[in-house]
């Protein structure tokens, strides 16, 4: 089994299209199954699920779908939240400082209360953007340089992981993009660079329990050599 399973969730515009609903419809059917999904993580006896939910890109969309989205964060927040009744550890990976006060706090919040879980680790990406993550890296790295902190020599891999905000997470080992879409957008980008990608033709919000299982027997069938023979 996989360790660390990244998602994409994505195609819940299409979905809600195909049924003649607002777009909205199908982010409020999309966090259901997140909720879901982290559930049969659970079950499948997978470690670290980390969750894409909102992209550094994603506020280029029209200002009423990124209000639908902020409102319905709230309602996911209190999932989440909830979750760390169940030894859940939540940690959410991008930048808090583009979310309202209200919102930021609530989010640190969350992090500190399943601060001492180590059951399942749930990893909420949200406001990020892999690309942004690793250039916030490296200018702290810069000021930590600047002022005597660390030496050019220290910056090896291992060092410079702990400046992102998986800061502790192990590599990602498989990551699923439902909708049809084979690309990566953004996501995990340090992280992923040995990951294996599944790429699948379900909406997000058809996404069942059998897709998970399909996704992970599929990653158990290749062959990983990370550069070796
Ligand atoms: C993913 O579904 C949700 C977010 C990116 C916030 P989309 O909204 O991208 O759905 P499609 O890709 O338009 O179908
Ligand atoms: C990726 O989906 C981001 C999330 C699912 C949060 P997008 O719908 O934003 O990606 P593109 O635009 O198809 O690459
Ligand atoms: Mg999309």
């Amino acid at each position: 089994m996989p360790l660390h399973v990244g998602i994409i969730m994505d195609g819940n515009g299409r979905w809600a299209k195909k049924r003649g609903l607002p777009r909205t419809a199908g982010h409020s059917q999309g966090a259901k199954v997140f909720k879901k999904t982290v559930e049969w993580c659970r079950e499948l006896g997978i470690k670290y699920a980390t969750f894409y939910a909102f992209s550094t890109e994603n506020w280029k969309r029209p200002k009423e779908e990124v209000d639908a989205i902020m409102s319905l964060l709230n309602k996911y927040l209190d999932d989440i939240r909830k979750m760390s009744q169940k030894n859940t550890r939540i940690i959410f990976l991008g930048d808090k400082s583009a979310f309202s006060d209200d919102v930021a706090a609530r989010l640190t919040e969350i992090e500190e209360v399943s601060a001492a879980n180590d059951g399942l680790y749930v990893l909420v990406a949200l406001n990020y953007g892999g690309r942004d993550e690793i250039l916030t890296a490296a200018k702290k790295i810069a000021q930590e340089y600047k002022s005597g902190k660390i030496s050019i020599d220290e910056i090896d891999e291992t060092a410079f992981e702990d400046y992102l905000y998986t800061k502790g997470i192990p590599p990602v080992d498989l990551i699923i993009r439902p909708s049809g879409e084979q690309r990566t957008s953004n996501f995990l980008v340090w992280q992923a660079a040995y990951a294996e990608l599944v790429f699948m033709d379900v909406l997000w919000p058809d996404f069942s329990k059998k897709d998970l299982t399909a996704a992970c027997e599929e990653f158990m069938s290749r062959n990983r050599r990370f550069g070796g023979v």
